[in-house]
């Protein structure tokens, strides 16, 4: 039997933990990956490296991608995990019109935490200033997105807790949770 898709956005500020754990995820349920980065149109990747911030009218067409991404997923009848910070919640609105199931898994803890990982990710270059313009823009899932099975998880636990509290809260039929390795 086909199930409909389910698509889980990974979501929360820079150095939360997103690739981790939806790398980690999607392992475990051999579901489509990607990373929402990846969809920038190339004016948006110009302005980023120019460092000019981003506007909501440049994020829309990006967002757009995202979905048509998820909805192709959909349509071949595979599930998703997408890493996109998603920090407001028209963005996720946007989103959550992809076919299938729209699940957000907001992973949220103290800015001093999230910092202090910041520093210790190789690889990855970080102005000081992003941290405290992302947590401002953040809104925190909503009562209504929790109550649609949006799940809020504190980070200060480990990964393997948190996949282990984001499987269980899912509740997958048996024949999906299945491990791809
Ligand atoms: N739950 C966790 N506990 C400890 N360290 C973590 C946890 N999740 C992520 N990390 C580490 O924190 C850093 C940032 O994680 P990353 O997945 O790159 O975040 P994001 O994709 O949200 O920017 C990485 O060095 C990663 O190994
Ligand atoms: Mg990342």
């Amino acid at each position: 039997m086909q199930y409909p898709a389910t698509h889980l956005v990974v979501m929360g500020v820079a150095g939360s933990g997103k690739s981790t754990i939806a790398a980690a995820l999607s392992r475990q349920l051999g579901w489509a990956c990607a990373e929402a980065d990846e969809f920038h149109p190339q004016s948006n990747i110009d302005k980023m490296s120019q460092g000019i911030p981003l506007q909501d009218e440049d994020r829309w067409p990006w967002l757009q991608q995202i979905q048509d991404w998820m909805t192709g997923q959909a349509r071949a009848g595979r599930s998703t995990v997408l890493t996109c910070s998603a920090l407001k919640r028209s963005y996720r609105r946007l989103l959550s019109d992809a076919e299938g199931r729209v699940l957000f898994i907001h992973l949220d803890g103290e800015a001093a935490l999230i910092s202090e990982r910041m520093q210790g990710r190789e690889g990855h270059f970080m102005p000081p200033t992003l941290l405290p313009s992302q947590l401002a823009t953040l809104e925190p899932l909503s009562p209504e997105e929790l109550a649609e099975g949006s799940l809020r998880l504190d980070i200060s636990r480990s990964p393997e807790q948190l996949i282990e509290a984001i499987l269980g809260a899912l509740k997958l039929p048996s024949d999906r949770a299945r491990c791809a390795h």
